[in-house]
């Protein structure tokens, strides 16, 4: 009774969410417990969304399956027509779906290496092959060697641009490059679920570099800056033929309600959105400081996240830090000495500070 699961899906390594508040107050006793583990926006989201909790929606009644007001917000937004943008159950089944849609068994996939494990998940669902193109040493993205890693069976191209868990981007002339080079079998998927925190003068969204490509797919989810990660929405941009395809496949009530209707009004707060994304960047730069001043690596970062190096294995600091109630993200191979922490609140970004203190100290660093 051994092979209910199939063999592929046994292999894999699962992802590994950010561990929730609540289990850590569980399993540890921990009463004071932050999280800086999942890149969310520590405010919260606009004020306007409780708008949408409270309103009296008819939750007996299925959600739009077409997500009509949401998509039209959207369009509107980025200057597209709507049927360009299709919705999904966070920007996470999209990228499961466009693997389903867009690539066959041992077709081909590929992606950076470190970079969003989900892009490996989804190939190895869908049987693909795949090329994990490893960043360069100083962890930022190559165009090159991800052009070198095509072959005439790749399908999909995944970049996560910022890049989760480096940090790191891929500036405007060489993603242009990237979408106009890549063979044009290649359905190149831009991945910008941390756009919003780019504030690097070459930095451009594929949003602008549309006509350069047709096969051209752009994520991008209210779960970050929007700070809606616990309604699950995010979307895609791309032509109307992918759309089509992805229409096909995807669950037709794939987005609630509540959550078509709360992304529109997060989306309709741009001074909210403005304003935290501020306060972020204002402490990425602090906390990167203080981190240097420990005399700490951190990867330059165009996210709402830090990679820093720890003088001990990422995992050790990270099971102590647990245990001073402060949440963080351990990392795998290449990257298992560094951690990733969200920025929070300046409160929650001090709390961190204190407790890395405490636990170099009392593992000896
Ligand atoms: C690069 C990247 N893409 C996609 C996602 C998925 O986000 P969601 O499914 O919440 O939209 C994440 C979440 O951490 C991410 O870091």
């Amino acid at each position: 009774m051994s092979n209910l699961v199939a063999p592929h899906i046994l292999a894999l390594t699962a992802y590994e969410p950010g561990k929730p508040e609540d289990e850590l107050r569980r399993e540890l006793g921990v009463d004071e417990v932050i999280k800086l583990a999942s890149n969310e926006n520590p405010y919260g989201p606009s004020p306007k969304v409780a708008e949408a909790l409270d309103a009296n929606v008819h939750l007996n009644r299925y959600p739009d399956p077409t997500g009509h007001d949401l998509r039209e917000a959207l369009a509107a937004h980025h200057s597209v027509p709507a049927d360009h943008i299709t919705l999904g159950n966070g920007s996470n089944e999209l990228i499961d779906l466009l693997c389903r849609v867009c690539a066959s068994r041992d077709e081909h996939a590929v992606f950076g290496h470190p970079s969003f494990p989900c892009y490996r998940i989804g190939s190895i669902a869908q049987e693909l092959r795949y090329s994990a193109v490893s960043l360069r040493d100083d962890l930022h993205w190559n165009v090159d060697d991800l052009l070198d890693a095509v072959t005439p069976k790749t399908k999909l191209l995944f970049v996560s641009n910022p890049n989760n868990p480096t940090g790191s981007y891929i500036g405007g002339s060489e993603l242009e490059r990237l979408l106009t080079s890549a063979p044009e079998q290649v359905l190149v998927v831009i991945d910008e679920a941390y756009v919003e925190y780019a504030d690097i003068t070459d930095f451009r969204s594929a949003t602008e570099l549309r006509g350069a490509r047709e096969r051209l797919a752009i994520l991008r989810t209210f779960s970050k800056a929007y700070g809606l990660a616990g309604l699950r929405v995010g979307y895609v941009v791309g032509t109307p033929e992918l759309v089509f395809g992805l229409n096909r496949l995807r669950a037709p009530f794939n987005v609630g309600t509540i959550g078509q209707h709360a992304a529109r009004l997060a989306l309709g707060d741009q001074a909210h959105l403005a304003t935290t994304v501020d306060a972020c960047l204002r402490d990425r730069t602090k906390l990167r400081d203080a981190l240097h001043e420990r005399s700490l690596e951190v990867a330059p970062s165009q996210a709402n996240f830090l990679l820093v190096k720890m003088p001990k294995p990422g995992r050790t600091i990270y099971d102590a830090l647990l245990h001073e109630g402060v949440i963080v993200r351990a990392m795998r191979e290449p990257i298992e000495s560094w951690i990733r922490v969200t920025v929070g609140r300046p409160n929650e970004n001090a709390r961190f500070l204190d407790a890395l203190d405490r636990v170099l100290k009392e593992t000896g660093d």
